[in-house]
């Protein structure tokens, strides 16, 4: 049986990826906050129904002790590096504190395996916000970085230190440069779910507007689903390396709204408004990833399209909302 330790276990990432590891006979770990084992209800709600399957740690990318102990304590043969502080807007309100998680946190980590387990093959999060103002297009593994944030910075530096630890120390670090990817898991202030759960609410007549920024920046939108199976085939390769995980598409977040609002029977345009607020000091306007290394190298196609994404989307939200509206009208019957 394999041992798998994930960070950021608790996220819409990091809780596919600890179903699909169990799925596949491992033994899961996940490293957590010490307020999430206090706050369970709200902060391990993804992972509620795996809580007698895996094994939770409470620890802190911020602190290196913290992670050392939880390897000195068990042998892993994979960690998956996903936690990090993963909202770009947030991270031009507090670049600080976003640089020195998402960068110390992967160092940290990196040196407490080399120390303890250099055998241990890590997977770290990538991201396509790492290509930011885009040198080409569509983007693949040898584009040329030209990030556009804080958040996009300190990705780029997690990438570097997971590459020179694999030609420093011969250890397995692959990255893994996901575009971006979503689902019903996905947390509410990332623009998809603002908007499937937006156009539910307005559905149901909890609100009547909805504010957004830029509706004209374009994403390659995949279902997080499927993306943790590309994590796990990256550390199944023979040797480490990097790869694009991404649809080959792109769409607008006016087309996400057009299709999230017509698929409850609305009209965007009735409904959202432009909130200047909104917009990103520096935005990334074109994102669109070259699919071929995972496909020829990792044999891995994403099958679940747009369409089939804002509908997943739009249509859990219409149901989460309807049980607890009718929840709350038993309550108060009763
Ligand atoms: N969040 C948000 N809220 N974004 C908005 C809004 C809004 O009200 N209105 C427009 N947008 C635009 C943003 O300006 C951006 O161009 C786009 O919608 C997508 O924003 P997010 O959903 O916040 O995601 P992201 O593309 O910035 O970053 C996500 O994908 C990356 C991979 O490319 C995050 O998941 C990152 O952690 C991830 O690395």
């Amino acid at each position: 049986m394999k041992r798998a330790l994930i960070t950021g276990i608790t996220g819409q990432d990091g809780s596919y990826l600890a179903e699909y590891l169990l799925s596949l006979g491992y033994e899961v770990h996940g490293v957590v906050r010490r307020v999430a084992l206090e706050d369970p209800e709200q902060r391990l709600r993804r992972i509620v129904h795996l809580r007698d399957k895996i094994q939770l740690h409470p620890a802190s990318l911020e602190s290196y002790p913290s992670l050392f102990q939880i390897f000195s304590r068990y042998e892993f043969d994979e960690c998956y590096h996903l936690a990090a502080q993963s909202f770009v807007a947030e991270s031009f309100s507090d670049g600080f504190s976003t640089m020195a998680i998402n960068v110390n946190g992967t160092h940290f980590l990196l040196e407490a395996i080399r120390n303890l387990r250099p055998s241990c093959k890590f997977y770290f999060a990538g991201s396509s916000e790492m290509f930011g103002k885009v040198a080409e297009v569509p983007q693949r593994e040898i584009t040329r970085f030209h990030p556009r944030s804080p958040y996009g910075i300190s990705k780029v530096a997690g990438f570097f230190l997971a590459m020179n630890y694999r030609e420093a120390y011969n250890m397995f670090c692959s990255s893994g440069i996901l575009f971006n990817h979503e689902s019903p898991r996905r947390g509410f202030e990332f623009v998809t779910r603002k908007i499937s759960s937006g156009a539910a609410r307005i559905r149901l007549g909890l609100q009547n507007k909805l504010s957004l920024g830029n509706l004209d920046a374009r994403r390659d939108w995949g279902h997080a689903e499927e993306y943790v199976r590309a994590m796990h085939l990256m550390l199944q390769q023979p040797t480490p390396d990097d790869f694009v995980v991404a649809t080959g598409e792109t769409h607008s977040v006016r087309e996400f709204c057009e299709l999230a609002f017509s698929e409850v029977g609305l009209d965007y345009r009735e409904h959202v408004e432009i909130d200047e607020r909104l917009q990103r000091p520096a935005e990334v306007d074109l994102l669109i990833g070259d699919t071929t290394k995972a496909r020829e190298v990792l044999k891995f196609t994403p099958a679940r399209g747009f369409q089939d994404l804002v509908r997943d989307m739009v249509h859990s939200d219409l149901r989460l909302l309807e049980n607890k509206v009718s929840t709350e009208q038993s309550t108060i019957s009763a």
